[in-house]
């Protein structure tokens, strides 16, 4: 398993222990990467012990559970519990992956938890998806077309040509793949990195899109696009089972096959 470098603002110092509560006999221990910059001290690791027999199965589950027993100070981003919106995405063991559906009982010993690697971090285990998301909107991921839509009608596909689109439509922009690439963690600021790139490709394979050579001369770019080196962190660490570094080679073979 990869272990990844830490957030940016990591002088990280021992912090505060929260005993399980008495009488508990099945117990698990939560390490969790704790930063209030309001608070000007620096991050610390505090350490929580969770009584496994009162609380739900996933890591998810432990965090709302400390958070509302033993420190609701604890700051961390959840909506669907069901692996489909991305926001619990955070570092679990040296691994990046969903909260809501990594089991506690699939980690061993106790649990390490930071927030997404190399990027700053607005508090806890909550970093600042603003860059992201910027060059998220730089691909604009909309269908976009120059010819009128057949009158009435909506543009139809053949399940051919829909087929294409399975394995870049399940993304739900968690960026455990992007803040897994150590070419997005050096060239974060240039290279669109493996969640934006999927995306893209997400659109130059749409046959209803017709702005096809406008979407590659964007992306050809010493850095935008070709900043990746096939490490395969990326697919290795998509909790939906993506292949990004395969979007990306089939991105660069359009851009070979349009050269020619
Ligand atoms: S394959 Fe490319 S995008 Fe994926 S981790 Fe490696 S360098 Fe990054
Ligand atoms: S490709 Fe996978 S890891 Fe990357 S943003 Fe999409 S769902 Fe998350
Ligand atoms: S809470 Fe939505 S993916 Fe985990």
């Amino acid at each position: 398993m990869a272990e990844f470098t830490l957030p940016k603002n990591s002088v990280i110092k021992k912090g505060k222990n929260h005993p399980a509560p008495e009488g508990a006999e099945r117990v698990k221990r939560f390490k969790i990467y704790r930063y209030d910059p309001d608070s000007g001290e620096n991050p610390r690791y505090d350490t929580f012990t969770v009584d496994l027999d009162d609380c739900g199965p996933m890591v998810l589950d432990a965090l709302i559970k400390i958070k509302g027993e033993q420190d609701s100070s604890l700051t961390f981003r959840r909506s669907c519990r069901e692996g489909i919106c991305g926001s619990c995405a955070m570092n679990l063991d040296g691994k990046n992956g969903l909260a809501c559906t990594t089991a506690i009982e699939d980690l061993k010993g106790e649990i390490r938890i930071t927030p997404l690697p190399h990027m700053a971090v607005i508090k806890d285990l909550v970093p600042d998806f603003t860059h992201f998301y910027a060059q998220y909107a730089s691909i604009q991921p909309w269908l976009k077309t120059v010819t009128p839509p057949p009158a009435g009608k909506e543009r139809l596909q053949s399940p051919e040509q829909r087929d294409k689109l399975d394995g870049l439509y399940e993304c739900i922009l968690c960026a455990c793949c992007s803040t897994s690439c150590p070419s997005y963690w050096w060239n974060s600021d240039k290279f669109l990195g493996p969640a934006i790139l999927l995306q893209a490709y997400r659109w130059l394979a749409d046959s209803r899109d017709e702005m096809t050579g406008e979407r590659l001369d964007e992306l050809e770019d010493p850095f935008r696009l070709y900043r990746c080196h096939t490490i395969m962190n990326c697919a290795n660490t998509c909790p939906k089972g993506l292949n990004p570094a395969k979007a990306i080679a089939e991105t660069k073979k359009m851009m070979v096959e349009r050269a020619v």
